[in-house]
């Protein structure tokens, strides 16, 4: 059974998934796939919007200073789209995934995700939501150094109702996905950059989020394993419909998404 069918045997509350379930119970990777790439297929529908910024702003301030960092944003993304986000360093990525992630609050304007707005979630309930909607890939992966691979994929778990059994079965799978079965007992130490990358993306899916952000995934790893794994995160958009937004300097790397997007000194650029 595939990891797509162990977690739709446990769901945890993910609200947007496709229609998925045969009448017979068993499953197919194409129910799955929720997304259509926009680029294939003259006249098909677009898919439906995911997450929706409004007038969005974000500025710090410090003392009388006040700094923008984010202008009057508006930005649409499709359910199961893949977005690249590119733009000069300081121009406000970070900030941006952040808030569509639930990390941060905008200054101003609205963010909805689902339709719903998570701008005006109390910080309790933004985490809530953010653990169940939303898995993180970071460029220096923050893997916990006293956690086995298996035990860093597993945490997210820890907040489900899930049994020990139910988590072993999806941790597995998981681990197998990224190609390192024979490597669920190391710790971080113990694993390449490469692999503790791996390990990094196991952990935002493994609760079968809707929405996957990654700020610059391959830029601290060597040309060909930052390769293997935007494949991986591409495998991630094709084969599991999840809909990806990531943060890059890299023109290859974004070259794999099917929109790229451009943020200069806080306004998005065409
Ligand atoms: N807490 C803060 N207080 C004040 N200014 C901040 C704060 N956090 C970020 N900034 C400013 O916001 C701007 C955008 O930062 P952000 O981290 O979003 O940039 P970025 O596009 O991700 O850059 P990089 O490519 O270098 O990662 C920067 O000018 C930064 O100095
Ligand atoms: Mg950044």
């Amino acid at each position: 059974m595939g990891i797509v069918a162990i977690m739709r045997r446990t769901p945890l509350g993910s609200r947007f998934r496709g229609n998925d379930e045969l009448g017979n119970g068993t499953m197919r990777p194409e129910d799955f796939t929720i997304a259509t790439p926009s680029h294939s297929i003259v006249n098909t529908p677009a898919p439906p919007t995911l997450v929706e910024i409004r007038k969005l702003s974000k500025y710090y301030q410090r003392g009388e200073q006040i700094i923008p960092v984010l202008v009057d944003i508006n930005l649409d993304i499709g359910l199961g789209d893949y977005v690249a986000l590119m733009g000069p360093s300081g121009s406000g990525k970070t900030t941006l995934l952040n808030l569509i992630a639930g990390i941060d609050k905008p200054s101003n304007g609205t963010i909805k995700v689902g339709g719903v707005d998570i701008a005006s979630f109390s910080e309790s309930d933004l985490a809530a939501w953010r653990a169940s909607h939303v898995g993180f890939i970071f460029q220096f992966y923050n893997l916990m150094p006293v956690l086995t691979a298996f035990e860093n994929i597993e945490l997210p778990l820890l907040l489900s109702n899930l049994s020990r059994r139910e988590r072993r079965e999806r941790v597995g799978i998981a681990l197998s996905l990224v190609g390192l079965a024979d490597r669920a007992d190391h710790r971080p130490n113990e694993l390449s950059g490469g692999q503790q990358q791996r390990v990094a993306i196991a952990r935002a899916l493994i609760t079968d989020p809707t929405l996957i952000v990654a700020d610059e995934p391959t830029g601290d790893l060597d040309r060909t394993t930052g390769e293997e794994i935007l494949s991986l995160i591409d495998q991630l958009n094709r084969e599991l419909g999840k809909t990806i937004l990531i943060v890059t300097h890299d023109p290859k790397s974004a070259e794999k998404a099917r929109r790229l997007i451009h943020l200069e000194k806080g306004v998005l650029a065409a």
